[in-house]
């Protein structure tokens, strides 16, 4: 199943990439261009990475600073 239409990647291919070490939905687009279009995708791609795939955000839920990772999200989400 398609997760980014405009650029033809499926669900399994972002999983790959997870699997490979993407844990945000911009290291994913920069491993496939995946969300870099319409950006309707963001948000299935986010929630395909889920909330344990990233150490980051284990991070964030600890209070340690990621503010960079978060205005790179923001900037997605914004352009969706
Ligand atoms: S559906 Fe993924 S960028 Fe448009």
């Amino acid at each position: 199943m398609y997760v980014c239409n405009c650029f033809g990647v499926t669900e399994a291919q972002v999983k790959k990439h997870a699997d490979g070490g993407a844990c945000t939905p911009r290291q994913i687009a920069s491993a496939c261009k995946a969300g870099t279009d319409c950006g309707s995708c963001v948000r299935r791609i986010q929630a395909l990475l889920g909330r344990d795939a990233c150490p980051r955000r284990e991070l964030a839920d600890r209070g340690k600073p990621v503010l960079a990772e978060l205005a790179e999200l923001a900037e997605l989400e914004d352009a969706a």
